[in-house]
């Protein structure tokens, strides 16, 4: 673990554009990036936090298909869509790049062409499933099947997303296309591999010795469990028509599997950036005393563990990963986040339904982060931490400090008496905060630095009741206004320290605290943990160099700060109820979704024009209707096809009474070989549909006025 870098390159997984993202993206990688990187620009270190669309793979040119658009269509709406969403949460990457760019694909080519010439992959002709009725092979999102770890039904080609394993998709169990549902034959094709069991010994080394004590428990253990496994070589590139094309000869018609090409984003997102801020980008890739972080969920942890520091390995010129602090998954209301099936709280509708709250979603994000275990996010425990902590505890300190000091002072800071025990520990144990807080985001311990920040704002509420101003206002003024003047200071602290974990309510505070300005660019951090006083002492009236007992004051004497303005208000259950009912109802549709799904047949084979013009179809009318004696489901008809009038059976008697069918135009199939029913021959066939509950329809003309005897073509 490196403890005194000279840079930080921090990334966060670069998310698919194939759709927008939700409240699980920002609570398990977002949220936790921006904290990460914020903090350490607050203590002044060198931070490149970098990220971009992942715009590759197949799941693009599926959506694509879904949605009847081209896949460039679908890399632009959701590339802006996510990145809008980024910047409105205030995730503060230094770069948000797109694979899709320039920059990219000719750092992605050079990696892998370097690694080619070098001799790094293995070329092989291997057997790969094969879809012949949509020709074309199938990998990744294309093939589903059974997981050969965990036995997973739906797995796909290249991992799994119940147990997370990564696999190649011939070791699928029962494979079957997601195009057109058919069984794939394998069809041989040939590939570049990367044969990450030679890997294996400098793995078990990198990870299993370096990094058992500071990885994370469920990042050390996913990888300990695939090393021991034992590796297998994987294939670098696909048979696909979206995507980097492969840069060597022999390749046509292939690109770069999306995996090998999404991590070098990492790099070419840093190149855009250092182009543009006039930076060298190799410093921050190369130096060694670079601290290398990959924010990500625990989808991508053998990505980002195994094949990509093989691939960096192999390369050569890079530093690796010092931690890949990953994260589980968050759930929504007890059922796993799908985008699919709609089960998500979308950011872009968050935005609209919640406008300015956006430090609510990232506070209840963080306090139940998913760093350990799977959590859930439910709107009651949304409500409950906006209303009694966020507004209870944070909001109300801010408010009555802000409050009292424009009662009593006309907003100016106070120059505060003698201290007393009380505040001098008080202070103290604020100037501690800073340190305990910033040795848990260290650790990447969120949830645990997040609750930290709170106790700073419980530290001010405890005071301010024990200490009773608006009491002591009436019986002692010097005692007021040292009170006062401490609980500035707690304001103060908390207006710097939620910086990374509630960026809007840490600005909205500064410009009520009046603090936004140039004069206190030196207000950091650290500053906080040297502004503790002696009991007895006083602090000096002024803001340059002002001193309490001898140390820089956060908020000095004759300071002037802003009225108050309400930094969170109440969440009503109103607003909770409809966010519940939006998800009732989709589950309602889910629901409603899967019955028809259920009672549509699958297409059948495909037929050859020829074979439709053989269907001669006609319009009639039925003009007799009987039941066929000891038949409960046959009737006999007589149908004017207007051709001739003839016999016809039909099994329609469950759903209609003779009577009630007599005088109905219907589609005959007049062609039709005749057949004895009973001993009734039946000379052609009614065109019939059924309804979701099992009754029978004609399949009628539109319009009364179509002629019996009228061909359908
Ligand atoms: O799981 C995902 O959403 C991937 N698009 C993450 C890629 S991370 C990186 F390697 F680019
Ligand atoms: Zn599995």
């Amino acid at each position: 673990m490196k403890t005194n870098p000279s840079q930080y390159t921090i990334t966060a997984a670069l998310p698919y554009t194939n759709g927008p993202i939700h409240i699980g993206h920002l609570a398990g990688v977002y949220v936790p990036a921006d904290i990460y990187a914020r903090y350490q620009r607050l203590q002044q270190r060198d931070v490149a936090f970098i990220c971009g669309s992942d715009e590759h793979g197949v799941a693009i040119p599926m959506r694509a298909k879904k949605e009847g658009v081209s896949p460039q269509e679908i890399i632009d709406k959701y590339h802006t869509l996510i990145k809008d969403s980024f910047e409105e949460f205030g995730i503060s990457f230094d770069n948000y790049s797109r694979t899709s760019s320039p920059v990219h694909h000719e750092t992605a080519s050079n990696f892998f062409r370097k690694m080619y010439e070098e001799g790094h992959f293995t070329e092989q002709v291997t057997e790969q499933l094969y879809d012949e009725e949509a020709q074309q092979f199938l990998a990744d999102r294309f093939v589903v099947g059974t997981c050969p770890k965990c036995g997973y039904e739906e797995s796909y080609g290249d991992q799994c997303e119940r147990c997370g394993t990564s696999h190649n998709a011939t070791d699928l169990i029962d494979p079957k296309s997601t195009i057109t549902g058919d069984v794939p034959v394998l069809k041989e094709t040939k590939h570049w591999f990367l044969p990450l069991d030679q890997y294996e010994g400098f793995l078990k080394e990198w990870i299993l010795k370096d990094h058992k004590k500071d990885w994370k428990l469920n990042v050390y253990g996913q990888c300990k469990s695939w090393i021991d496994d034992g590796l297998r070589p994987r294939a670098v590139t696909r048979d696909l028509d979206w995507g980097i094309p492969v840069p060597v000869e022999g390749a046509e018609g292939k690109v770069l599997y999306v995996w090998f090409d999404a991590p070098i984003g990492y790099i070419s997102s840093t190149k855009e950036w250092a182009e543009r801020e006039g930076k060298d980008w190799e410093q921050y890739w190369k130096d060694e005393d670079t601290k290398l972080l990959h924010f990500i969920g625990k989808d991508n942890i053998v990505f980002h563990c195994i094949i990509f520091p093989s691939m960096l390995k192999a390369e050569g010129s890079y530093v690796l990963p010092d931690n890949v602090p990953a994260n589980e998954f968050m759930n929504l209301e007890g059922n796993k986040i799908s985008t699919s099936k709609n089960w998500a709280v979308w950011l872009h509708e968050y935005l609209k339904e919640f406008p300015n709250q956006q430090d609510v979603l990232r506070y209840v994000l963080t306090a139940n982060a998913p760093e350990t275990k799977d959590n859930d996010f439910t709107w009651a425990d949304f409500q409950a931490r906006n209303n009694n902590e966020l507004v209870a505890i944070f909001g109300n300190f801010i408010n009555r400090v802000v409050v009292l000091t424009h009662k009593y002072y006309d907003g100016e800071i106070p120059t505060p008496g003698n201290f007393a025990g009380i505040d001098v520990q008080t202070l103290k144990e604020l100037a501690a905060y800073p340190d305990v807080i910033a040795s848990s985001i260290e650790r990447y311990r969120f949830r645990e630095a997040q609750q930290q920040l709170m106790n700073v704002a419980r530290l001010g509420n405890k005071y301010l009741a024990d200490e009773e101003p608006w009491k002591t206002i009436k019986t002692d003024e010097e005692r007021t206004k040292t009170v006062m003047f401490t609980a500035l200071q707690i304001a103060t602290a908390l207006a710097v320290l939620s910086e990374p974990f509630l960026p809007f309510t840490s600005t909205k505070l500064k410009q009520i605290l009046n603090i936004d300005s140039d004069a206190f660019n030196n207000l950091s951090w650290n500053t906080i943990t040297s502004s503790s006083p002696s009991e007895g002492e006083v602090a000096a009236p002024s803001l340059e160099g002002s001193a309490v007992g001898g140390d820089v004051s956060l908020l000095p004497p004759g300071h002037t700060i802003n009225k108050a303005d309400l930094l969170f208000s109440k969440i009503e259950d109103e607003t909770i109820s409809q966010q519940l009912e939006k998800l009732k109802k989709t589950k309602m549709d889910n629901a409603a979704e899967k019955e028809i799904a259920k009672n549509i047949v699958p297409q059948k084979e495909t037929i050859q024009f020829d074979d439709f013009t053989k269907l001669d179809m006609r319009i009639g009318t039925i003009i007799e209707a009987e039941k066929m004696p000891k038949a409960d489901r046959l009737l006999v008809l007589k149908v004017d096809t207007g051709i001739d009038t003839r016999t016809i059976v039909s099994g329609i008697a469950e759903s209609f009474s003779p009577e009630e069918i007599i005088g109905k135009k219907v589609t005959v199939l007049v062609n039709l070989a005749p057949r004895k029913l009973r001993g009734v021959e039946s000379q052609g066939m009614i065109l019939m549909t059924e309804t979701a509950d099992g009754k029978l329809r004609f399949v009628n003309p539109d319009g009364e006025d179509i002629e019996n005897g009228a061909a359908i073509n």
